[in-house]
């Protein structure tokens, strides 16, 4: 019979710490920098915005020292170890750039970038200057994911055959408003649907068949899609992406033998049910971080990696980004295809 596997993941408190500065003191910034003050040794130490007033403000409210106006002079700071790159979407490959060409590890939010190609030159300049980079997929870094990938390699679903996972926030459209604009990655695949693509990728690994349908904006950023994929091994996913409803935001993995269900949302600290052998195990993350507080797990992880010499993530590496930015680019294409 199954006993569920202890999920192992860097300790909040009591590893190596780093003192990291923010790039972009926006909404994501915000909840980024609250849990690792409340719940982490890591330190915040610098904080740059366009804009002096933002960037005191941002600095002020959470108690870091260093307020600079311009990212550059945050990059000059010899004090600054590590970079966190919370700009929109299409600030990610040039920040990520100044960031390495500056000499700093760096942690990029997802998408880490608008397609493959910017993907790609990220970490082709990261591995080049020799410093960490890594995409910020915080879901990949909370306990339910260590959990489910001991869960694979102790073969305890038999051979994995199909993922599901959906992800749905509601936006009202508007004109003007960046979230529809495509000419800087708005849309719904690169805000939601990153994250189902990522999840069905960490499971099955290479992907060799994509088809998606979907329906697009006036401005033409896709805010449906129903995404098909088929795995190197022969095994699918089936996913949504919406900008147009809100959806639970479940996820599921089934093999020959056994299956994981969530039963609140795959991206947040989460409740799920393993079914092996015919059993059904609860399991409840009970780390007493919810919702974005489960960012701190991600920071935790990437202080350790940089300690153990490590330049990018063992859990999703740089290869692994520009693996599911690939996919997502052909999904966008299609659904994009069908509208012309
Ligand atoms: N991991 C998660 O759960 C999660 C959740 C939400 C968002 N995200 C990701 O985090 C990123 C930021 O999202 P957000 O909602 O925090 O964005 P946001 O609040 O709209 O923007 C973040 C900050 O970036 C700066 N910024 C805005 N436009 C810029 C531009 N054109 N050039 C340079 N800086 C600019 C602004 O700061 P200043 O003007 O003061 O410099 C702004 O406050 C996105 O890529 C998103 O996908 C991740």
């Amino acid at each position: 019979m199954l006993t569920l596997p202890e999920p192992s993941v860097a300790p909040l408190r009591g590893g190596p710490g780093l003192r990291w500065g923010v790039l972009g003191p926006g909404g994501i910034a915000h909840d980024w920098v609250s849990t690792l003050h409340r719940n982490t040794d890591q330190r915040v130490i610098a904080v740059a915005s366009r804009s002096m007033e933002r960037s005191r403000a941002f600095a002020d409210r959470h108690a870091i020292p260093h307020a600079f106006e311009g990212h550059e002079a945050l990059l000059a700071s010899a004090d600054v170890d590590v970079v966190y790159v919370a700009a929109p979407h299409a600030q990610h490959r040039p920040l990520a750039l100044a960031a390495i060409a500056a000499g700093k590890h760096v942690l990029i939010e997802k998408p880490m970038a608008l397609d493959a190609i910017e993907a790609e030159q990220i970490a082709a300049a990261a591995r080049a200057a020799g410093v960490f980079a890594m995409e910020a997929m915080w879901t990949r870094y909370l306990p339910q994911s260590d959990l489910i990938a001991r869960l694979l390699a102790d073969g305890a679903l038999g051979d994995v055959r199909t993922v599901t996972a959906d992800l749905g926030w509601r936006w009202e459209f508007a004109t003007g408003d960046p979230r529809f604009d495509p000419m800087v990655g708005g849309g719904v695949m690169l805000d939601a649907g990153v994250y189902p693509l990522w999840f069905a990728h960490s499971i099955l690994g290479s992907i060799d068949g994509v088809h998606a349908i979907g329906s697009i904006a006036p401005t033409t950023a896709e805010v449906e899609a129903v995404i098909s994929l088929r795995s190197a091994t022969g095994a699918s996913a089936s996913l949504t992406a919406s900008a147009t409803a809100t959806t639970p935001g479940l996820a599921a993995v089934y093999g020959t033998t056994g299956s994981v269900l969530f039963d609140s949302s795959f991206v947040f600290p989460a409740r799920l049910s393993v079914i092996s052998d015919g059993r059904e195990h609860e399991w409840v993350d009970d780390s007493g971080l919810a919702g974005r507080d489960g960012l701190a797990w991600q920071a935790a992880a990437l202080a350790a990696y940089v300690a153990e010499g490590r330049m990018q993530s063992p859990l999703h590496s740089l290869d692994d980004s520009i693996a599911v930015l690939r996919v997502l680019d052909e999904v966008r294409r299609q659904i994009r295809s069908q509208a012309e």
